[in-house]
């Protein structure tokens, strides 16, 4: 993905110095483009923790990474790696619950790590399968894109070549992915296949993911788009104004449950209402295969009220944080939201479409049986 002409991950390893991991901060974007540097476990956690990168195939990537610099400079005078190994593992566990990969990377790492018996083997064996988890993500989210491109293809021939209409919410991009993105791959191989489309940008409250960084990236592409508020959809839906809704998933059941963004829901109610199609793209990585039920099974993130009380906005080329409630009035701040599967159309992963229920999903991923 490019930004301002250079391309760019949202994660790597320092050039000339693998023990500095460096990551895009988003706190700042669109506004400002800041680097981040970490040497230790604990700056990653912190990283995870206060979504200085977020979105759950990154923070899965950032973990393994995480688990890495554990292993490069472990305490001086340890006198257990393992204990050290699990309660470094632990640390990223406990950052973020809802997502998926997170446990899934630091489970890989682990299984590697596990299989060495010193330390040297142990920290390139989980470098080597950071890397390697990086790499897989990039190449998921690209087949993602092709398979997806296929759908916004037959729309597009449907409507006889008429502009198509996606909405999504929050950022399913490369900046939640280490590339290409998910719900936004397809609409990017859409539009450098040729394809006329536009994107309503839900600005997701609390964080505008939608606003600060969906329309930062779609932009960065050149690919039309609109900001809309979160509320906005249903009436776009009932006047025909979307072909479509695309969106990423923090966890997926293994009978199609899907854990999103706070306000995916909302929008997979007024889109069966409105008979447009709603569809989650996700890599495998983002399935829990062991749950069934997401709406009594998936955790679901509480973050600090202050998100909701309190918006960060660009004025006169600052970073400002206001009040925008009551300084007595309490908020809550439930970050994702389950939409069950009975309101999903279909799932695009990276081996291709299937429908949200448990037969289709595991006739795609036979090994979860
Ligand atoms: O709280 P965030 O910003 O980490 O939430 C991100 C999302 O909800 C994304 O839609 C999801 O991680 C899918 S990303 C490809």
């Amino acid at each position: 993905m490019k930004i301002n002409g250079t391309h760019y991950r949202t994660i790597w390893l320092k050039e000339g110095n693998p023990d500095v991991l460096q990551a895009i901060d988003q706190r700042y974007l669109p506004h400002e483009f800041h680097i981040e540097d970490m040497r230790t476990v604990e700056e990653v956690a912190r990283a995870i923790r206060e979504m200085h990168l977020r979105g759950a195939p990154l923070i899965g990537s950032a973990a393994a990474y995480g688990l890495y610099l554990a292993l490069l400079s472990p305490p001086e005078g340890l006198s257990n790696i393992w204990e050290y190994i699990s309660s470094s593992a632990q640390l990223l566990l406990d950052t973020r619950p809802t997502a998926a990969n997170l446990a899934h990377a630091v489970g890989r790492v682990l299984a590697v790590v596990e299989k060495e018996d010193k330390l040297a083997g142990m920290t390139d064996a989980a470098l080597r399968e950071a890397n390697k988890i990086a790499e897989e993500s990039v190449q998921h989210c690209r087949l993602i894109g092709q398979h997806g491109l296929e759908l916004i293809r037959d729309i597009s021939k449907k409507k006889k070549g008429k502009t198509v209409h996606i909405l999504t919410h929050c950022n399913a991009g490369w900046l939640a992915c280490i590339d290409y993105g998910t719900a936004t791959a397809p609409i990017y191989a859409a539009h450098d296949a040729g394809i006329s489309l536009h994107v309503w940008v839900d600005e997701t409250r609390p964080r505008n993911q939608g606003s600060n960084l969906t329309a930062f990236e779609l932009l960065q592409h050149g690919v039309p788009h609109t900001v809309i508020t979160d509320n906005t959809g249903g009436h776009l839906m009932q006047h025909g104004k979307v072909d479509m809704v695309l969106v990423g998933s923090d966890r997926t059941t293994r009978r199609g449950d899907v854990a999103n963004k706070v306000g995916t829901y909302l929008k997979a109610l007024a889109a069966k209402d409105n008979e447009v199609p709603f569809f989650v793209a996700l890599p495998s990585s983002s399935f829990d295969f062991s749950l069934r039920d997401g709406l009594r099974e998936i955790p679901i993130e509480e973050r600090n009220p202050d998100e909701v009380s309190y918006v960060f906005g660009w004025f006169n080329g600052k970073i400002y944080k206001v009040r925008i409630s009551p300084q007595g009035s309490p908020a809550a701040n439930y970050a994702f939201d389950v939409t069950p599967a009975r309101l999903v159309t279909g799932l695009i992963t990276e081996r291709g479409i299937c429908r949200a229920s448990e037969r289709s999903i595991l006739k795609m991923f036979p090994e979860a049986k």
